[in-house]
């Protein structure tokens, strides 16, 4: 049985994870109500994984004889400058959630919860890849500026984007 304040821990990360996904359904329902409509779909499709990832944990808290407990989740803003101010954010926030995940980690690690740092291995390697993302999206609006062709082709590129299980919810 996982330790009360490992459960504790990972009640906050839920709604952690849960706010980023009502964060980025922000960004999406901006961005196409601005006519980005690529931009729209990554970010919607971002909304999936952040409830996918709150999900991991809700099954994994149960999993352990946990009990899930669901706090309100915060207002989030409604609108941003641009795209790169909104990627700018993204990647903001991202940089916080592995720190929320680092220190769930070293709380794992301090309660010798070796099933608990096992489950977040997945967690610890998606945190690189979402900062990863962000980084490589933010560059490329860096380089095409205010010209409408790039925007447009990167906003055409980022609409092909499409949602993916993650692994731990497609093996259950
Ligand atoms: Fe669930 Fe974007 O970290």
């Amino acid at each position: 049985m996982i330790s009360t304040k490992l459960q504790d821990a990972i009640n906050a990360q839920i709604n952690a994870e849960l706010w980023s996904a009502y964060l980025y359904l922000a960004m999406g329902m901006h961005f196409e109500s601005e006519g980005y409509a690529g931009i729209a779909n990554w970010y919607k499709v971002q909304f999936k994984e952040e409830q996918a990832h709150a999900e991991i944990f809700m099954n994994y808290l149960n999993s352990r004889g946990g009990r899930v407990v669901l706090a309100p989740i915060a207002e989030v803003p409604a609108a941003w400058d641009s795209p790169l101010a909104a990627f700018v954010a993204t990647l903001e926030h991202e940089e916080k959630v592995t720190a929320l995940i680092n220190a769930l980690y070293k709380l794992a690690d301090e309660e010798t919860d070796y099933a608990t740092k096992g489950k977040l291995d997945w967690f610890i390697s998606e945190q690189v890849e979402e900062e990863e993302t962000a980084k490589g999206i933010i560059d490329r609006l860096k380089l095409v500026g205010d010209n409408g062709m790039g925007l447009y082709m990167l906003d055409q590129e980022l609409a092909t984007r499409v949602y993916n299980v993650p692994a731990p919810l497609a093996s259950k």
